[in-house]
Formats: C-alpha cells, structure tokens, sequence
C-alpha cells in the first residue's frame, strides 16, 4: 500500500489526532445506529495500548461554519465512550488546554470541525492549529475521505500521517473489489434515478463483466431502448445518455442486466395491488415497483457465475413491501454465495445499507462500507483527498 498505517508509527507517549467519522444517526438526543463508532474501536484500542493518548476529531451534519447546538459533538460524547469503553472527555474551544488537562486513559473529542469556516474550506491556518495539539496524525475517516477539508487533507500535509485500521480495511475492501479482483466482476446498481450515478455506470463498465441496472435507474435504460414504461419514474431526458452507457459497455465487453419482467402497481403504497408483467407491457397507467422473479433468476444465475460483487442501491422500492422482494431475493443469494466462500461481496452507501440490513443479508456479505458518498465517487474512479493526501 502507498500510505503508512498504525504500525509503521511509533506511537508510545505520543499525542494522536484522530479523524474519525462519527456521524451517525439521532433521533431525539439518541443515537439510533452506532455502527460508524463501533468501526473505529480497533484502531482507537491499538494506539491507547501502544501508550499513545487519542485525541478524536469530527463533524456532524453540515453546519457550513456556524455553531448550531444541535449539532454538538458533545450530544454523541457519552455514546462514543460506552461504545470505545475509555473514558471520553468532550473539549469545546480551547482545545489546547483540554489535551493538557487529559489524565490516564482519558481520550479527547473535539467539538464538530465543521463550527469553525475553516474546515470546510481546507484552510491551512485551521488546519496548523489543528496539527499543533499532536505528535502524529491518524485518518480513520474512509466516508468523509471525499471531502477536501482541514481535517482530512490540509492537516496531513503537516504531521507524521497514517491510515488508520478502519481506513485500511475499507481501502482494502474496495481494491479488492475493483483494482486487482477475482473474475468475473459483477456489479449490482440500484437507486431512483440515473443522473445521480452517470459518472459511476460510466466507470464501472470499462471494469465489471456484468452490471445489473435495478430501481427507478432501471426504467430509464428500458425506456431508452423503446419500451413503454408507463407513469413510472424514469428521466426520459437521459434516453441519449442512457444509449452511450450501453454502447460503452458493448465496446467494453460488460454485459447489461436489464429486467426481462417488472412488478407494477397502480399507487405507490405499501401493500398495492400488483402484477408481474414483460419489461415492454408496462400498462399506461401504471408505474413498475420491483424487478419480476425472470430478473431475478437471471441474477441469482449471474451471481452463480461471478468471483466478486460490488453492490449499491436497491432493485426496487426496498422501504415499501411487497416491493422489496427482488432486493431481498437477490441480496439472499449474494450472502449465501458470500457465506459459502464462492463470492467476494462488498457494498455500500446509506440505502444499500440499510436494504441488505432490511433484507437480514448484510452479515453474510464479506464487507460493508461505512461510506455514503466516498464510497460513490470511490466507484466513480474518482481520487479521494482524504486518501491522495495521505499518500504524501
Ligand atoms: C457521510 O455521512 O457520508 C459522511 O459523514 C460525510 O458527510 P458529508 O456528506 O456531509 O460530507
């Protein structure tokens, strides 16, 4: 790997600033999924018995330089310590006499980055001042790596930088997946709509063998190839777009999966009425849900053929039943693949997460990202420059 980890640092009476990404959900003061504070458990463990002292650094939410109380990191602080089990001390302004005042075990967590402009705007002078509390600097901070701010970019410019386990894990994860993968390559994306995800089924046909369209996305592709697809949703504005994709992938030799059968309702409602017509019998009035059972033989029977698998976003309306069927189904059978050994599974971003956990799928797969939009522009090939920066 280009980048140092946490054993190439000495890390022994050492002060250690962390970027970690502790922005998880809160309903009413309480944190609802603790997974993101969970995943940095290993490395805050690894520099605290390596006698390092852990000064955590964050944002939440997008308070774009103000100070919004809501957004305190010190609404979370209890929560990070029952989950990290040290004892937290939450450090509001005047950061440098909180590292001093740190006792024992203690590990510091700074006030959201994101109250001072200076984060945001990747300037060096927040970034100095940042880089003067610590000996070393640690990015455990895959998710917020597509951002270039002070505490992900400037900062590692000005300290003894290294991956943290998260951070490696994650960059693991997905070169494994990508860059040097066992073949053949499948990719599954899914989502509402094809103009968010241009750039990534640009990319990701010049790399996978097959890729299956799902959700609204899907609806677009038949509807550029000429088929009715009634009131569902689809940007027909994106027909052309939608041909050059297919083209690119026919020169590059990725195999598209578009659903041969489609479920359609007449409302979008949980529990609607609903049939399983053709791809191409879309009724006027109707709008299509969910992939058909056809489709999702056909990728169960792809999954059968494929090494590894890059997953992101639902086939069909996951969050409504009975339209998360094809989601489940097909998300069943890349974990019992994934559980068996045959397939390398890796996903990500916020609503694949939450529809493999819906789909009782997500244990089995071999990785889950904590990223929402790193891990997209990480598949848009793009270079992240939380990850560039720490290449040095
Ligand atoms: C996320 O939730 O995906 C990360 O914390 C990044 O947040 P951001 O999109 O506000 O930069």
């Amino acid at each position: 790997m280009a980048w140092k980890t946490l054993d190439d640092m000495d890390l022994n009476k050492k002060r250690v600033l962390v970027r970690v990404d502790i922005n998880v959900p809160m309903e009413n003061g309480v944190v609802t999924d603790a997974t993101r504070i969970e995943r940095i458990v290993p490395t805050v463990d690894h520099i605290q018995h390596a006698g390092g002292t852990v000064i955590l650094m964050a944002h939440y939410g997008r308070p774009k330089g103000n100070v919004v109380p809501e957004m305190s990191l010190e609404h979370i602080a209890g929560t990070v310590a029952e989950v990290l089990g040290w004892p937290v001390v939450w450090a509001n302004a005047d950061y440098r006499d909180a590292v001093k005042e740190l006792e024992g075990d203690e590990i510091l967590l700074l006030e959201n980055l994101r109250f001072n402009p200076g984060e945001d705007a990747n300037d060096p002078a927040f970034a100095k001042r940042l880089a003067s509390l610590a000996d070393i600097y640690v990015n455990d901070a895959f998710s917020a790596a597509h951002r270039a701010h002070a505490s992900t970019e400037a900062i590692a410019h000005l300290l003894p930088a290294c991956a943290g386990r998260l951070m490696e894990e994650e960059l693991r994860a997905l070169e494994n997946a990508l860059e040097t993968p066992k073949r053949p390559v499948m990719a599954v994306v899914g989502g509402a709509k094809v103009s968010t995800k241009l750039e990534l089924l640009g990319n990701l046909v010049s790399k996978v063998d097959t890729l299956v369209i799902g959700g609204g996305m899907a609806n677009t592709f038949l509807a550029a190839q000429g088929k009715d697809v009634g009131k569902s949703l689809c940007e027909h504005d994106l027909a052309d777009t939608a041909r050059e994709i297919m083209a690119k992938a026919e020169t590059a030799g990725c195999k598209i999966l578009l659903p041969a059968d489609v479920v359609v309702a007449r409302e979008f409602a949980a529990g609607a009425d609903n049939e399983v017509v053709r791809a191409d019998a879309c009724p006027a009035d109707a709008m299509i849900l969910d992939a058909g059972p056809e489709a999702v033989a056909a990728i169960a029977a792809a999954l059968e053929t494929s090494q590894t698998l890059v997953w992101n976003g639902p086939l069909g309306a996951f969050e409504i039943e009975p339209f998360d069927a094809a989601t489940n189904a097909a998300a069943a059978k890349a974990a019992a693949l994934s559980k068996a050994g045959k397939l390398t599974s890796v996903a990500g971003g916020g609503d694949t997460v939450a529809a493999l956990n819906k789909a009782g799928a997500a244990e089995d797969f071999s990785y889950i990202s904590t990223a929402g939009g790193a891990f997209l522009e990480w598949l848009e090939g793009k270079d992240l420059p939380g990850v560039a920066a720490l290449k040095g």
